[in-house]
C-alpha cells in the first residue's frame, strides 16, 4: 500500500479527474477522496472513514457494493477469455447470454440489443443507427433530434450536444446544430405557476410540437428523454406528461429515443421507465444497472421496426459501417449476466418500489415544511430536495453562494453521501436498491441535520 500523500501528490499531479475545477484541485483546494473499498451501501476511504453511499457512485451500483457472485463471474471470464470481439457475427457465451437476458427483459415491442461500453457511445450509436435509418427510408433530410433542456444524454460531441446543461456546452462550441432543445417538463420550475400538472404537460407538448412545425417535420428525426429528467435535476414528469408527448411524435412520423441509463433494470420499482411511465419508445438506451458498474457495459435496444430498416440497410448497403473494439466486451458482459441474475434472485425491482417509496415519503415528512425547502420530490428509488431562498415567492438562491453544494458538503460530514445535482441548488438521492429501512433512516437524518446547519449560516 502506498503512503497517503504519495497518492495525494501523484493524485494532483498526474490524474486529469472527469466533471471537476482543474485548477482549484492541482493547487490542492478541493478535498480529494481516495476510496479503497466497499460493502453493501458503503464505501470506505483510505482514512478508514465509512460512509454511506445514497448515490449508489452514480447512480450505477444498483446491487450495492461487494457482490462476490460478480466478481466471480469477470475472474472466472477473464481467466477463460479475457476478449474476443463481437464483429461479423462473432459471439461468447457471456455476450450472447446477456443480450438474450436483456431482450427477456425489455418490452415486447423490443427486438434486439448493440452493446457499448458507456451511456455516452450508446447515445452516439443511437444517433447514428436513427440517420441511417432515414437515409435507408430515402428521406435524407429527416436528421434533426430534438431533445430536452436539463436532459442528460452524454458528454461526447453528439451526447453532449443532446445534454440540455450549459455547463456541457460552454466553451466545447456545442450543441451541434442537429440538435434542438425544447421546455423541460419541470412542474416546480414552470414559468406560469397557474398551471395544473395536467395544464403544463399539454404546454410541453404544444411547445414540441411548435418546434417540429417550425423546424419542418420533414427534418426532424428522433426527440430523445430520460422517462424521468435525472442529472438535469431528478423531476419525475408531470402528470400526463408522456400521454401528451407520444401522440405528437407519432403525427410525425419522429422516433421516440428512452434513455433508461439510470432508470433502466429496477430504479423506479420496474424493469424499465418506458413501462413505468406508459412509454413506447423505438429505441432504449441502457448501461449503469446493466451491470451494476461492475464493469463498463452499455447498450442500445433497438425496436422490430426500426432493426427491420436496418436489416434492409445491410441487403442495400453492405455490412453496418459501426462497431467499436470493445462491443459486447465478455467481461462486461459476464458481469451484466450475473448482475441481471442478481437482481431477480434479490428481488431488487420489487424492493427498488418499496423501499424507493419509504425514502420519499420520509424525505417529505421530514423536509418538505422546512422554510429552505422548496420541493421535495422522486419516484422509485430515485429523489430530490430542492432549496429556494424564498418559500412562498418561489425565489432560487443566486448559484454563486453554492447552497446545494454547501448541504452535500455537511451531509458527507455526517457520514452520507447525496448528490448536489449540477444546475439548481439540489440535493439528489439514488441509493444502491438494496438499501434497508434503516439506513434510509441514516440517510434522511443526515439530511435534515445537514439542511439545519447548512440554514443557520444563510
Ligand atoms: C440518462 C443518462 N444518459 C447517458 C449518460 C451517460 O453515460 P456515461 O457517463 O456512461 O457515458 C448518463 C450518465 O449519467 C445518464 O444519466
Amino acid at each position: 500500500m502506498l503512503l497517503n500523500d504519495q497518492l495525494d501528490e501523484w493524485d494532483r499531479s498526474s490524474f486529469f479527474h472527469p466533471s471537476t475545477h482543474l485548477a482549484q484541485h492541482a493547487r490542492g483546494e478541493s478535498p480529494n477522496r481516495i476510496v479503497t473499498g466497499g460493502k453493501g451501501v458503503f464505501i470506505e476511504d483510505r482514512n478508514g472513514t465509512r460512509l454511506l453511499d445514497a448515490f449508489a457512485g452514480l447512480y450505477c451500483v444498483n446491487v450495492g457494493y461487494g457482490r462476490t457472485e460478480i466478481a466471480d463471474a469477470i475472474s472466472k471470464q477473464a481467466h477463460e477469455l479475457a476478449y474476443y470481439h463481437s464483429y461479423v457475427g462473432t459471439g461468447t457465451e457471456a455476450s450472447i447470454t446477456c443480450a438474450k437476458m436483456v431482450i427477456d427483459r425489455a418490452p415486447d415491442t423490443m427486438s434486439k440489443v448493440y452493446f457499448g461500453q458507456s451511456g455516452s457511445d450508446a447515445n452516439e450509436t443511437n444517433v447514428k443507427l436513427v440517420w441511417y435509418y432515414n437515409n435507408v427510408l430515402g428521406r435524407p433530410a429527416k436528421k434533426k433530434i430534438i431533445s430536452r433542456w436539463r436532459g442528460y444524454h452524454g458528454s461526447g460531441l453528439m451526447t453532449g450536444s443532446l445534454t440540455g446543461l450549459s455547463l456541457f456546452h460552454n466553451q466545447f462550441d456545442l450543441p451541434l446544430p442537429q440538435v434542438k432543445h425544447t421546455l423541460a417538463p419541470y412542474y416546480f420550475r414552470r414559468e406560469d405557476r397557474s398551471m395544473t400538472e395536467a395544464q403544463f404537460s399539454a404546454h410541453c407538448a404544444a411547445e414540441l410540437e411548435a418546434m417540429i412545425l417550425t423546424e419542418g417535420p420533414d427534418t426532424v428525426a428522433a426527440f430523445i428523454a430520460e422517462p424521468m429528467l435525472g442529472t438535469g435535476g431528478i423531476v419525475p414528469p408531470p402528470a400526463g406528461y408522456w400521454a401528451a408527448i407520444q401522440p405528437v411524435l407519432k403525427k410525425y412520423d419522429i422516433l421516440l429515443i428512452a434513455d433508461e441509463v439510470v432508470t433502466g433494470f429496477g430504479r423506479l420499482g420496474t424493469m424499465f421507465g418506458s413501462t413505468h411511465f406508459g412509454m413506447t419508445p423505438d429505441i432504449i438506451t441502457i448501461a449503469k444497472g446493466l451491470t451494476s458498474a461492475y464493469a463498463p457495459l452499455s447498450g442500445s435496444i433497438i425496436s422490430d421496426k426500426v432493426f427491420k430498416v436496418l436489416e434492409q440497410g445491410t441487403d442495400t448497403f453492405g455490412p453496418i459501417g459501426h462497431g467499436w473494439t470493445y462491443s459486447a466486451h465478455p467481461i462486461g458482459a459476464a458481469a451484466g449476466v450475473a448482475n441481471l441474475k442478481l437482481i431477480d434472485d434479490l428481488g431488487l425491482v420489487a424492493a427498488a418500489g418499496a423501499q424507493g417509496a419509504y425514502l420519499n415519503a420520509s424525505l417529505k415528512a421530514a423536509l418538505a415544511d422546512h422554510p429552505l425547502v422548496g420541493d421535495v420530490r422522486g419516484e422509485g428509488m430515485l429523489a430530490a430536495v430542492e432549496f429556494v431562498q424564498d418559500k412562498d415567492d418561489r425565489v432560487f438562491f443566486d448559484p454563486a453562494q453554492k447552497v446545494g453544494p454547501m448541504i452535500s458538503a455537511e451531509v458527507a460530514k455526517l457520514g452520507v453521501i447525496a448528490r448536489a445535482m449540477p444546475q439548481g441548488d439540489i440535493l439528489g438521492f439514488a441509493p444502491p436498491l438494496c438499501i434497508t429501512r434503516a439506513e434510509i433512516d441514516t440517510v434522511v437524518a443526515a439530511t435534515i441535520a445537514a439542511v439545519n446547519t447548512v440554514a443557520k449560516t444563510l
